[in-house]
């Protein structure tokens, strides 16, 4: 492991390389070089430009290479039990499998083997930056963090706040004391000086959080100028709740607004927005809320399809997420193609007006949208952060005569079916390499 100091760090993959410049297309190179300078892309070339002759050249030759995904919305002490109990809807969902699941984190013991599984399979995903739910716990939460770092991967991570509408077994109890333990968590946290892990504030969702508590999670967001995670109009019995919780607002979203959690510095993601009125889209747009979409487990717990394709068009920000263990799998290349299927059942089923998704533009929302959490992340367009993944496509096998784009369409839906990563890259940092697949040409 060698650590860059003053000096700069330059190289380029040779491949067949695949990047998101707008939306509506895949840009596409092949046997092109994607030049790297100090952790941040340079461009795609089909030549080396002479500038960097005489480069550490990897050669990659045949094999797709393509931006990391941002997983924008996850829950780590969810992963032990994807797959299982995917026959409830949220509410009872949350009762039956995942509280009871996330209590077991007050045990370090169990915290660190079910967190370091977590951070192996994300390590070895195709995400190569995240926006992390833990649970109440502090030290727990810590841990999470702590094995995060290890692994190179950039990741916002929060101990989440929960003082009502919760059992006994996993709840705060009361908001003086979910902010004393929050401020410790940040106080702790700061003092790591973690490279790759940042705090997010994460109020679970407001069914489980006093007024009080969201209020003063709101002065912490502005006082420390920091981002903020939580839930927001996942599901009809959850609106309805709100709505009785808090008849004094609008809409759902302004129990989040009116608590301050939209003001400050830090961006603002909310998981899910199946269901948000004129009134909280309006509220999202005048903070640049990112919206986490997640297909996967709007379909598992029955919640309903996101309007994505209205979210685009009115220019909002938007992201995809795995939400672990509402959606069963990690992997982003499965979330891009359910995006893709579930605006086709929205187009067919709710709304003509809203045409579905391509799967270029499912990529896009998967690297560049989520991406642009992180700052300039999800592309190799000038000036992007260098996430990249080299991937091995050779055993998705085909008679076909596939351009590079085409390749990597085929390999959002079949990654499962023979896809292989070769190396992964942060900013320009390797974390994964694959020394049976390093080398031009594939192994038989
Ligand atoms: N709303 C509140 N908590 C959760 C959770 O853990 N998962 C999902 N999908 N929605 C939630
Ligand atoms: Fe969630």
């Amino acid at each position: 492991e060698s650590s860059v100091a003053a000096s700069q760090e330059t190289f380029a993959i040779r491949g067949d390389i695949v990047w998101s410049r707008h939306a509506s297309n895949l840009q596409w190179a092949k046997d092109g070089y994607l030049v790297v300078v100090d952790g941040v892309c340079k461009g795609v070339f089909q030549e080396l430009p002479a500038e960097y002759e005489g480069i550490d050249v990897r050669d990659r030759t045949g094999r797709l290479v393509i931006p990391g995904m941002t997983d924008i919305h996850v829950h780590a002490p969810q992963y032990a039990f994807r797959g299982l109990g995917m026959d409830l809807e949220l509410l009872e969902w949350l009762n039956t499998h995942t509280f009871p699941e996330e209590k077991k984190y007050a045990d370090l013991s169990y915290a660190d083997r079910a967190y370091s599984i977590f951070a192996d399979d994300m390590l070895h995903s195709p995400t190569t930056r995240a926006v992390v739910f833990g649970t109440l716990h502090v030290e727990p939460t810590e841990l999470l963090m702590d094995k995060l770092e290890a692994t190179g991967l950039k990741t916002f991570v929060g101990k989440v706040n929960m003082d009502r509408n919760s059992p006994d077994y996993l709840c705060e109890k009361d908001a003086q004391a979910s902010l004393a333990d929050t401020v410790r968590w940040l106080d702790e946290v700061e003092s790591k000086g973690y490279v790759n892990t940042k705090p997010i504030l994460t109020p679970r969702f407001t069914p489980t959080c006093t007024d009080e508590l969201m209020e003063g999670l709101g002065r912490l967001k502005q006082e420390r100028g920091l981002p903020l995670q939580s839930h927001l109009s996942e599901n009809l019995s959850e609106i309805d709740w709100v709505h009785g919780l808090a008849p004094w607002s609008s809409c759902y979203g302004q129990t989040y607004e009116h608590a301050g959690q939209m003001d400050g510095e830090g961006h603002v993601v909310m998981a899910h927005c199946n269901y948000s009125t004129d009134e909280e889209i309006a509220i999202m747009k005048k903070h640049g809320v990112f919206v986490a979409t997640c297909p996967q487990s709007n379909m598992q717990l029955s919640s309903g399809i996101a309007p994505i394709r209205r979210y685009l068009v009115e220019g909002m920000n938007v992201g995809l997420g795995t939400d672990v263990a509402g959606g069963a799998s990690l992997s982003m290349f499965r979330a891009v193609a359910d995006l893709v299927g579930c605006s086709k059942l929205r187009w067919r089923l709710v709304d003509q007006n809203l045409k579905p998704l391509s799967t270029a533009e499912a990529f896009y929302v998967a690297t560049v949208g989520g991406g642009s959490f992180f700052g300039k992340v999800g592309s190799f367009e000038e000036g992007y952060e260098a996430d990249i993944l080299v991937l091995d496509d050779s055993q998705i096998r085909t008679t076909l005569e596939c351009d590079p784009s085409e390749r990597v369409e085929r390999y959002m839906y079949l990654a499962e079916e023979g896809g292989r990563m070769v190396e992964k890259y942060v900013a320009g940092r390797l974390v994964v390499r694959d020394d049976r697949l390093v080398g031009s040409k594939a192994p038989a």
